[in-house]
């Protein structure tokens, strides 16, 4: 099991963005807006990290490379979902949203973890072509939201897994 990203909601994108750009050497990956069920919308920014571009990945994934986890940023105007959760979680700043873990079988480690107790935000994964991804709700021990997804090939992310996600959280926030 490894850490595929690590999803950050922040006050400011942009700033956040040049930060880990600046400090870490991320690049960035996608950017892209998004609409949610609520009507809200949301900013989002996926980053690379700068390993990729140093080195083959499937030769490191063969080898049991620990590849360093992409991160995904997004904020949302005042009064939006994203940005209603960084007041609250945030302090008005911004805090780790989800940590997202890659996993070979997300419906098995579904029903794995719900068999634990474990609850999901929504009924079943989300699939787009070569992508499926599911949230927990925050962990009762952690407080956190843990993310299972499984990749065909490196494909990135996909919107509208991202936007279906996003807005089953509506009830979190
Ligand atoms: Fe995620």
């Amino acid at each position: 099991m490894r850490l595929d990203h690590i999803a950050y909601r922040v006050k400011d994108r942009d700033a956040a963005v040049k930060f880990f750009k600046e400090a870490f050497g991320y690049t960035e990956q996608a950017e892209f807006d998004l609409k949610l069920e609520d009507g809200s919308t949301a900013r989002c920014m996926a980053l690379e990290p700068p390993e990729k571009q140093q080195v083959a990945l499937p030769q490191f994934v063969a080898d049991g490379f620990h590849l360093a986890p992409e991160i995904f940023v997004s904020s949302g105007p005042p009064g939006s979902l994203i940005d209603r959760w960084v007041n609250e979680w945030g302090r008005g700043v911004g805090a780790i949203h989800h940590l997202a873990y890659q996993v070979d079988d997300v419906q098995a480690t579904m029903r794995d973890w719900l068999d634990k107790g474990l609850m999901f935000t929504t009924d079943g994964p989300l699939e787009c072509p070569n992508l499926t991804q599911i949230f927990s709700q925050p962990h009762p021990l952690t407080g956190i939201i843990y993310e299972f997804i499984a990749r065909k090939g490196n494909h990135g992310f996909c919107k509208e897994n991202v936007a279906k996600l996003m807005s089953s959280t509506s009830k979190l926030a």
